[in-house]
């Protein structure tokens, strides 16, 4: 019953969809276990380029079941939208999943995403805007409308009437925008039902059936730490839980079966939307960092922000976590320097910090302190066994795993599946 969970360890868009289409090789199930179509996944295989919103990573392979799990706040035409896409493409859809008990982000949540980042002004988070916030606001305040409400006609106009009471008030009342209409959404979202119904289950019965028949399972996560809702950098986070114990929540298995937790860290540091991060370079470096590997949002098409990597950071994520191993990405990003640099610490009114502060405004004021280490300049993207990188390169993964002290089990040097290196003896699989 091999259970493992790949996990973002920086601020997202650590290059999981690669990761996770790797190792779905050898795995029956994937399920993605939060957030919603804020995350984007990339995936570069035979098959083509894809960017997953919602779909699990292990899409490609035909013999891996995949689940959308109850963590995932999803959006139907989204979703609909995806599979068609996928299927378009010759993707079987057969395998997929969704789990009866996910929330649903209704038109109103994305308007209410809208207007409050609108309202915060110069503190805007800088979301996604596709109403991740105010869908779990929903499902925290006992208001949200889950996928096992669209099942019954009736019961779900009676919902919908009461929950469209309350959205309208808040839209009127506090920001002036126009209320919605109940029979349009009402008959949108029963045609929605009608269309999915064939692939809504109770996910976490077969998340235990494929676990007692010794299946092998892998939980992909979204987003990344940093943006979690209770370890992130509050309140420039996400609204949900990403991090490893999250994973059990939101696909609905306990703690005692994951056997396993693969941290995704890229090889430096890029984070989109508002908040702090010690080691951005506003520099020519950064930008020549974000135009070499392409560091534009997959969802949102926005600039991401880039810098060095963040040791200190990392350390916190693979404690949070209990990550026991790194998979390294976009190592190739830095073929071209002629030295690195990466955060090992920080500095905050002069004093000097090696832990990551549990306060976002103390966070905002620590400056890094960096560690200099020798580049390669010499093209890694060919590169298929660790022996096969130039000896800098080799020697840039062994300072991680020493400042890190955890290993790096699988090295990426390029978006597409193959180029991926796995450590000598390193399996996905206890
Ligand atoms: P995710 O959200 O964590 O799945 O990451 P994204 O897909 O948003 O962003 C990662 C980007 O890096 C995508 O464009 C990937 O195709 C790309 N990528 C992943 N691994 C590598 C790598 O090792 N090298 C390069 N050059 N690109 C990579
Ligand atoms: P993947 O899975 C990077 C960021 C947004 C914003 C904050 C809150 O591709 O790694 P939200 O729309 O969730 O309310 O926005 O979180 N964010 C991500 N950043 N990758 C993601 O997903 C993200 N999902 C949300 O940019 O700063
Ligand atoms: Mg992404």
């Amino acid at each position: 019953m091999p259970i493992i969970a790949i996990i973002g360890g920086q601020w997202g868009d650590e290059g999981k969809g690669k990761v996770v289409d790797f190792a779905a090789s050898s795995a029956d199930v994937v399920c993605r276990f939060c957030g919603g179509p804020n995350a984007g996944h990339t995936v570069v295989n035979p098959q083509g380029e894809f960017k997953m919103h919602l779909i699990p990573s292990g899409i490609f392979y035909p013999g891996a079941k995949c689940i959308i799990g109850s963590g995932v706040a999803l959006d139907l035409d989204i979703l609909l939208s995806e599979i068609e896409e996928l299927r378009a493409r010759g993707i079987d859809m057969g395998r997929l999943l969704v789990s009866s008990r996910c929330h649903i982000i209704m038109p109103y949540h994305i308007l209410l995403d809208e207007l409050e980042e609108r309202e915060r002004g110069g503190e805007a988070l800088g979301t996604t805007k596709r109403g991740i916030g105010p869908c779990y606001v929903d499902r925290v305040a006992r208001r949200g409308l889950k996928m096992s409400d669209l099942t019954d006609k009736q019961r779900l106009k009676t919902r919908l009437e009461f929950i469209l009471r309350q959205e309208n008030a808040i839209l009127e009342k506090l920001y002036g925008a126009p209320p919605l209409d109940l029979s349009p959404l009402y008959q949108t979202y029963c045609h929605y039902g009608e269309r999915l119904s064939p692939l809504v289950k109770d996910t976490e019965e077969v998340m235990d059936e494929s676990l007692r028949e010794g299946k092998k399972v892998i939980l992909e996560g979204a987003q990344g730490t940093l943006l979690d809702i209770d370890f992130g950098t509050y309140p420039y986070v996400t609204s949900t839980s990403t991090t490893a114990g999250g994973a059990c929540i939101g696909a609905g298995v306990s703690p005692q079966k994951l056997d396993r937790v693969v941290g995704v860290f890229k090889s430096y540091t890029t984070r989109v939307g508002n908040g702090p991060m010690p080691t951005e370079l506003k520099d020519e470096t950064g930008k020549i960092i974000r135009e070499r590997a392409s560091e534009f949002g997959t969802t949102t098409g926005r600039p991401r922000r880039c810098g060095w990597l963040d040791t200190v950071a990392a350390r916190y994520s693979i404690r949070i976590n209990g990550m026991d191993t790194i998979a390294l990405t976009r190592l190739d990003i830095l073929d071209s320097f002629p030295s690195l640099k990466v955060g090992i610490g920080y500095e905050i009114k002069g004093k000097q910090l090696d832990h990551f502060p549990p306060s976002t405004a103390l966070l905002s004021e620590c400056t890094p302190l960096y560690e200099e280490l020798p580049g390669w300049q010499t093209s890694t993207t060919q590169a298929r066994s660790f022996h096969d990188l130039p000896s800098r390169a080799q020697g840039f993964v062994e300072a991680l795993e020493r400042i890190l002290a955890c290993p790096v089990g699988l090295i990426s040097v390029g978006p597409h599946r193959d180029q991926t290196i796995l450590r000598d003896g390193y399996s996905f699989w206890p």
